[in-house]
């Protein structure tokens, strides 16, 4: 079984364009990989050696299959995928502004989008010695916020997902990830939150995960979590009712 990323390695990457996916990108690129960076806005990248902008919207979850596809077809070599993009809508469903198409969004982007690349790229991943898949979480999907029910709800599936994944591809050699961040400063959470780490702080934190073929990336605050809900889960509810 070969560490991941140990090699240059082909990788597809939502979200590139902001905040932790920028920073996963930038460390990527500069680490010799090639790599896919998929969002609305990627013709908007600067270019670089290595780097593949996709523009696409995940949210219409028809056209993942087909666009999986394409990019099997240009990138035969893709054996990393990471599930970065996400969106919050931090509004309780009691705020007007509060509309139906955050909610489509958020459990699109957030939940199905994700579970389609990954079956849409299964049976190539799994065809490779060297196959990664990486789905970000959040210390949300344990202990939900109050103004963010659905954001948190897409966390926690996402996270049931994620285990429910690694058992169906055990034995097989893929390795499947679950970070677990904490707050990142990053655009989601601008003018929120204290102690946030930077984004780049968490890029070389998820990306050492996975060379050390950790299941669970647990970084920063968000490593007290299992301890928290095992011990305290009333504490930890009142920690991130408010995050
Ligand atoms: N920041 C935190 O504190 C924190 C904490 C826990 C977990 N996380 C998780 O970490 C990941 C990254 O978060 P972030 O804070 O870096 O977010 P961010 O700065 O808001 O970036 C979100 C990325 O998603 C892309 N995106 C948005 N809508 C899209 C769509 N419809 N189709 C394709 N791409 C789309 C955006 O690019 P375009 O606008 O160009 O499409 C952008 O690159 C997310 O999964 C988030 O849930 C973040």
């Amino acid at each position: 079984m070969s560490r991941p990323l140990s090699r240059p390695a082909t990788v597809l990457l939502t979200g590139a364009t902001s905040g932790i996916g920028a920073a996963l990108l930038d460390r990527l690129l500069d680490q010799g990989h090639a790599v896919l960076a998929l969002s609305r806005h990627a013709a908007h990248l600067p270019a670089r050696a290595g780097l593949h902008p996709v523009t696409a919207d995940l949210t219409d979850l028809a056209a993942i299959p087909g666009l999986a596809a394409g990019l099997l077809a240009a990138h035969p070599g893709l054996s990393v995928l990471i599930n970065n993009a996400a969106v919050q809508h931090a509004r309780p469903l009691t705020d007007p502004a509060s509309q139906p198409r955050h909610l489509i969004e958020e459990s699109a982007l957030n939940l199905a989008a994700p579970a389609l690349l990954v079956q849409a790229l299964l049976p190539h991943l799994l065809r490779r010695p060297d196959g990664v898949v990486v789905n970000l979480s959040s210390g949300l999907a344990t202990f939900p916020k109050e103004a963010g029910g659905l954001y948190s709800a897409t966390k926690a599936g996402l996270s049931s997902f994620t285990t429910a994944l690694r058992w169906q591809v055990e034995g097989s050699g893929l390795l499947v990830s679950e970070v677990v961040l904490p707050l990142v400063d990053t655009p989601m959470t601008a003018g929120r939150g204290r102690g946030k780490i930077a984004p780049e702080l968490a890029a070389a934190a998820i990306l050492r995960g996975v060379e050390a073929r950790r299941e669970t990336i647990r970084i920063g605050a968000a490593r007290a979590l299992p301890l928290l809900q095992a011990v305290a889960p009333w504490l930890g509810r009142r920690l991130l009712r408010g995050n």
